[in-house]
């Protein structure tokens, strides 16, 4: 038997943001981190459905210390009024989960294509912004941890710098795994530099496999294909893995003690669609370092948002 969810150790004294906690993998992440004594700021662009989602945990979790916080990611400005409503918080681990995926073209706030600006765009901002804080540690503390959540269909994205935001071309599926792909690039390089910085932090790239979520009937519901939401119905009934069962690569690489910085965990099930967590490898184009220092300029231009630690060692193009 792998790793459960019964081997996350005591969180208590640990306080975690979790974006999108309100569903599926983000909020069985949110319900075992606090179970197991964590705080946990959910992190949601509806604070109504994620007062719901903590009032439902809490009857699971009763003593369960959640704080709950208006964040969209399709808006930078939402982002940093987050950002600054929670800097009194001592963090120690940022999940980046929330995501939409194979939506119509839509932009967000911003004018970022939507799955591009949310899934990764957004998160890079979040993340920039919170450094200062998950990195404010003594080096007797255990490392912070940024956990990001990626997919099994990274491996089939590029990034396509020329129309970063498809307004060339859009295909629904191309556009996730496209950011898809920037979340596991970001994932190596925030890793690198916080590794030259010396930095007590590690960031790390996961992902669930397949499970039974809300992810996969927003694209449908959007585009008002009822016989697609059904399809799609009865392919996660039968193959799909429990959202908790999703959550446990998210759980593993943010809480488990050996959990290394720069890795790439997810289920080591069938087809790693299912099971326990492993460190895998991603995409080989996830490790192409000219790519990551590529889309790290392009997201500090787009979103404004400058991090505080020195480029990798290798990284001599004094432009990025
Ligand atoms: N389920 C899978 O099989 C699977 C596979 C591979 C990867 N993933 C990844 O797992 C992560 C979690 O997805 P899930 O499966 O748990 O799907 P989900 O149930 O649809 O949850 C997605 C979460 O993201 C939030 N979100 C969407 N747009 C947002 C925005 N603009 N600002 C802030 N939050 C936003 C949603 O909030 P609302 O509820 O308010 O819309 C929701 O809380 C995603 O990154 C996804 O790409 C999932």
């Amino acid at each position: 038997m792998g790793w459960t969810a019964d081997d996350v150790p005591d969180q208590t004294g640990r306080t975690v943001v979790v974006t999108g906690a309100n569903s599926g993998i983000g909020l069985e992440t949110t319900r075992e981190l606090a179970r197991n004594g964590a705080s946990v700021i959910m992190a949601v662009r509806s604070v109504d459905r994620g007062e719901d989602a903590a009032d439902d945990l809490r009857e699971d979790v009763p003593d369960a210390d959640l704080r709950v916080e208006a964040c969209d990611l399709a808006s930078l400005e939402s982002v940093r009024s987050f950002a600054d409503r929670i800097a009194d918080a001592d963090l120690d681990v940022l999940i980046n989960n929330a995501g939409v995926m194979a939506i119509p073209r839509s932009e967000t706030e911003d004018g970022f294509e939507t799955q591009f600006g949310v899934n990764h765009l957004g998160h890079f901002t979040l993340t920039g912004l919170l450094l200062e804080s998950l990195l404010e540690r003594s080096d007797d503390d255990p490392p912070a941890r940024i956990v990001t959540v990626s997919s099994g269909l990274h491996e089939r994205g590029e990034i396509d710098f020329d129309d970063l935001h498809g307004e060339d071309e859009y295909d629904p599926w191309d556009a996730y795994a496209q950011s898809k792909l920037a979340n596991v690039l970001f994932a190596y390089e925030l890793e690198r530099r916080l590794l030259t910085a010396d930095a007590n932090a590690q960031s790390m790239a996961v992902h669930p496999g397949y499970a039974d979520t809300r992810l996969q009937y927003r694209g449908p519901e959007q585009r008002g294909s009822r016989l697609r939401v059904a399809l799609n119905r009865v392919t996660n009934a039968v193959l799909a893995q429990s959202a908790d069962a999703g959550a446990l690569p998210t759980l593993y690489a943010a809480t488990a003690l050996d959990a290394e910085g720069g890795a790439y965990y997810g289920p080591g099930g069938f087809m790693n669609m299912r099971g326990a967590p492993e460190r895998q490898a991603s995409a080989d184009r996830s490790y192409d370092e000219e790519t990551a220092r590529q889309l790290w300029r392009v997201s500090r231009e787009s979103t404004g948002v400058s991090y505080d630690l020195p480029r990798p060692a290798a990284d001599v193009d004094a432009t990025i």
